[in-house]
């Protein structure tokens, strides 16, 4: 199972000897996680943003109040997800995912697999997109924080090769 953490989507897939066998997609993602913190706090959008990105899901910063802001939206998407996976095996008669592989933006959460794995009972992992693709150490270093965010734009370059 393949889960993209957008801004305004998440899109979940899960594929199956590499062929798409299942894809769905859910209004809910970092923004609506963002606008969670601003009214827990009651502050402004880029404050917020920047709470989001320095705590996370974490439950020992801030006294974990960051996670306990996003806790409600963060439960939200992993029952969504839970219902996929519960759908594609009732309906389509499919197996239980093996692992999650998370991308976007969104996955750049701090301790995001680690909450995630928690709740769905499936091991989360951050996706590399740049596994298959040859790199000079230089760029690997200057580009690995930035992984998140590239993998549409390999999946499209690499579906061209
Ligand atoms: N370190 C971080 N921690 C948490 N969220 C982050 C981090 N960095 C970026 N984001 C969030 O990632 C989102 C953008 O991700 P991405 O670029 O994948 O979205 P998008 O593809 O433009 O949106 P969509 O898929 O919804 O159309 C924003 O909501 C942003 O707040
Ligand atoms: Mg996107």
């Amino acid at each position: 199972m393949i889960v993209d953490l957008g801004a305004k989507s998440t899109n979940i897939a899960i594929s199956k000897q590499g062929e798409l066998v299942f894809s769905r997609s859910i209004s809910v993602g970092g923004e609506a996680f963002t606008r969670a913190i601003s009214k827990f706090f009651g502050i402004e959008a880029m404050q917020a943003e920047e709470y989001k990105r320095t705590y996370g899901m974490s439950s020992n910063k801030l006294q974990g109040r960051v996670r306990q802001a996003l806790e409600p939206v963060f439960s939200s998407v992993a029952d969504e997800i839970k219902k996929s996976i519960y759908y594609y095996q009732s309906e389509e008669n499919g197996e239980i995912p093996k692992s999650v592989i998370i991308s976007g933006g969104t996955s750049a959460l701090p301790e995001v697999s680690l909450s995630l794995t928690k709740l769905l009972g499936v091991e989360v992992v951050s996706g590399n997109p740049f596994s298959k693709v040859i790199l000079d150490s230089s760029v690997i270093k200057s580009i690995s924080g930035f992984a998140p965010f590239y993998s549409i734009a390999v999946g499209l370059a690499m579906n061209d090769a």
